[in-house]
């Protein structure tokens, strides 16, 4: 049961300064009294993950409004929230790295001095909690206690954000043990910036989804805290997430030589029941939990999911690179997800799920987008609003999201929590490519694996093939993610591989599901067929292992590619142009490439790590000069 303690009756306002000392000092109770001094709530609660409290939580929210119960014979234990309509998604004008020194925050972030922020955050943090219950959430990022996992403290005053926590992260007194008994942990402040008594002490109406116009979500790396404000929408609130796991710890990984990644997770079974392990980096918008969850179209394999968001990756004690999904949750996109995009999905959102700005049925369940074909014929969008097929706006917002235990999902591998992680065989870096990129290429090294890793991008438009359209650059697709300046990420990654057993060290890759013909048609079918591509990836891991001696790919200028017939094609409707199409290099098309990666690589100055600098150049020199 959560403990609720007196309201804080400190005579003076506490500092956002007080607060910092007092995590720096490692006291959760001392930091938790320093915030509350500072935000003024009228009770402080210390959560304890249980299911009782969860539904008491649950309960009130529906009470309130935040949370709407859907039909329990159609979706049970499930609810819709639905949000502040201008707090539907990440801020990335108002995420901030605060790094004492700007370079470490890189040409990428937004930068504040550490001092000027903190002046900013003690005037938004003062008194925004003032009416309303504070929450202390202890958790662990990955299984609590294990040798890859890190802790955290989050204080809310969202109960929207409390029963999130729950679910993408583990929340329980474990965790507060270890924190009391001196664990580190990383101390996250979050108010959704909508307190409910003015100064005067006079009552605010509360509304079901309080947030502010003012937005902060700010990092600082060298202390570890984050604090956020204003929003009450998933990656700004759920600090667990993006935050913590990537933007805090990617600064963890620079100083103790690991990786925080922005990586889907997968274990991969062969017909001969050999296993493998692979992490696969994409942009947000790619596909990534559609490939964590994929029913292979392959006889034989299985794919079965570890994480669809983020991999902390760390070398282990025999030169191997072990990796865990640190969360315990997904919170995807909706819209999008269907039958024939994502059949697990589906199948793991029929119960215990919260939707946000999904579309509601009459007989109230959830719809939105790509759900089913046809859309019902009457619905209520994510604002509220009467919607019927032919509405102008989408019934769900575009960013709708499901949060799910991981527990869930009827394609989770077995031992997916476990602590000690799973050695990783292959890296994969995926982008969303019209031209140039094939279908799939091997990195003829580590240090290639990293250039390719660097290089992520995606096109906006369908170009013509052989046209590059304009890229949007997103290496490691970490570019909203990275806490450090994202080509001292890459040097990091260089060092890392570095530090691996050579012959046990994941094989890289990269892929592009996204190639398009003259007409802007996708070349390749995607989805369950990518196993396809999997499978020639793992079986490059046997052929690199000796455990295959046939002959799986042949060189390109940008990469191994398969050897004829080492990709199954059989049983997909691809005649030989297509599949050339897929794997075209074209010389002209890449040597504009090349430049525009060598701006790209500018604008790091002389961070670029020379490894990276020489792939560049062995590139130009395998295309030849064109004419
Ligand atoms: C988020 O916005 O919280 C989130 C998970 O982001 P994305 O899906 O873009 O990675
Ligand atoms: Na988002
Ligand atoms: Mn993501």
């Amino acid at each position: 049961m959560p403990l609720l303690a007196d309201a804080p009756t400190a005579p003076t306002r506490g500092t956002l300064d007080a607060a910092t000392a007092a995590a720096r000092n490692g006291d959760v109770h001392a930091w938790v009294e320093a915030v509350a001094a500072l935000t003024q709530p009228r009770a402080v609660v210390w959560c304890d993950g249980s299911d009782v409290e969860r539904r008491a939580l649950v309960a009130q929210m529906v009470r309130t409004g935040t949370l709407l119960p859907l039909d329990p014979d159609l979706r049970p234990g499930s609810y819709l929230a639905r949000s502040d309509p201008a707090d539907v998604a990440r801020v990335e004008s108002r995420t901030f790295i605060c790094s004492p020194d700007q370079r470490d925050a890189g040409p990428t972030n937004n930068w504040r001095e550490p001092g000027a922020m903190r002046d900013e955050l003690d005037g938004v943090f003062t008194g925004a909690m003032r009416g309303r219950t504070m929450y202390v959430v202890p958790f662990s990022m990955g299984p609590v206690g294990g040798p890859l996992s890190q802790l955290g403290v989050q204080v809310t005053d969202s109960p929207y954000v409390v029963v999130s926590m729950g679910v993408m992260t583990r929340v329980g007194s474990d965790v507060l043990d270890l924190v009391e008994a001196g664990a580190p942990f990383v101390p996250a402040v979050h108010s959704v910036g909508m307190p409910l008594r003015d100064e005067a002490g006079d009552e605010i109406d509360d509304v079901p989804w309080p947030c502010s116009s003012t937005k902060y979500i700010a990092h600082f790396p060298e202390s570890r805290e984050i604090w956020s404000f204003g929003s009450g929408y998933g990656g700004n609130a759920l600090l667990g997430k993006k935050c913590f796991a990537l933007r805090i710890a990617s600064v963890m990984g620079r100083d103790e030589g690991w990786l925080a990644e922005h990586m889907l997770l997968v274990r991969l079974t062969s017909p001969q029941g050999r296993r493998y392990h692979v992490a696969a980096a994409f942009p947000s918008a790619c596909g990534k939990t559609n490939l964590a969850m994929l029913r292979p179209t392959l006889p034989g394999w299985t794919v079965e999911t570890i994480g669809d968001d983020i991999a902390w990756l760390r070398p282990g004690p025999d030169g191997e690179l072990r990796a865990i999904n640190p969360e315990a949750g997904f919170f995807g996109v909706a819209p999008g997800t269907g039958e024939a995009t994502n059949p697990a999905a589906v199948e793991m959102l029929a119960r215990d799920t919260i939707f946000t700005n999904v579309a509601l049925t009459p007989e109230g369940d959830v719809w939105w987008e790509g759900l089913t074909e046809t859309p019902p014929a009457h619905l209520t969008d994510w604002r509220g609003r009467p919607w019927v097929p032919g509405s102008e706006e989408p019934a769900a917002h575009p960013n709708s999201r499901f949060t799910v235990a991981a527990e869930r999902c009827p394609s989770i591998a077995a031992g997916w929590d476990d602590p000690e992680g799973v050695v990783l065989d292959a890296i994969v870096f995926g982008g969303r490519r019209a031209t140039n990129v094939p279908l799939v290429a091997q990195a003829e090294s580590w240090e290639h694996g990293v250039f390719m890793g660097a290089t992520i991008s995606s096109e906006r438009t369908a170009a013509a093939e052989g046209v590059v359209g304009e890229l949007r650059r997103d290496p490691f697709a970490m570019l909203p993610f990275c806490g450090y300046d994202m080509a001292d990420h890459w040097a990091h990654w260089l060092r890392v591989g570095a530090s691996l057993d050579r012959a046990r060290r994941p094989l890289v890759f990269q892929v592009n599901w996204f190639r398009r013909d003259d007409e802007g048609r996708f070349l390749w079918p995607g989805f369950g067929e990518n196993s396809r591509v999997l499978a020639w990836i793992v079986d490059q891991v046997d052929r690199a292992r000796g455990l295959r001696t046939d002959v799986g790919a042949v060189a390109s200028p940008v990469g191994l590619l398969p050897a004829p017939g080492a990709l199954e094609t059989r049983g997909l409707d691809l005649d030989d142009a297509t599949l050339a199409r897929l794997f075209a290099v074209d010389a002209g098309s890449w040597q504009l490439e090349t430049d525009l990666t060598e701006e790209f690589f500018a604008t790091f100055g002389d961070r670029v790590p020379q490894a990276l600098r020489d792939r560049l150049a062995r590139l130009r020199e395998a295309l030849g000069t064109p004419g």
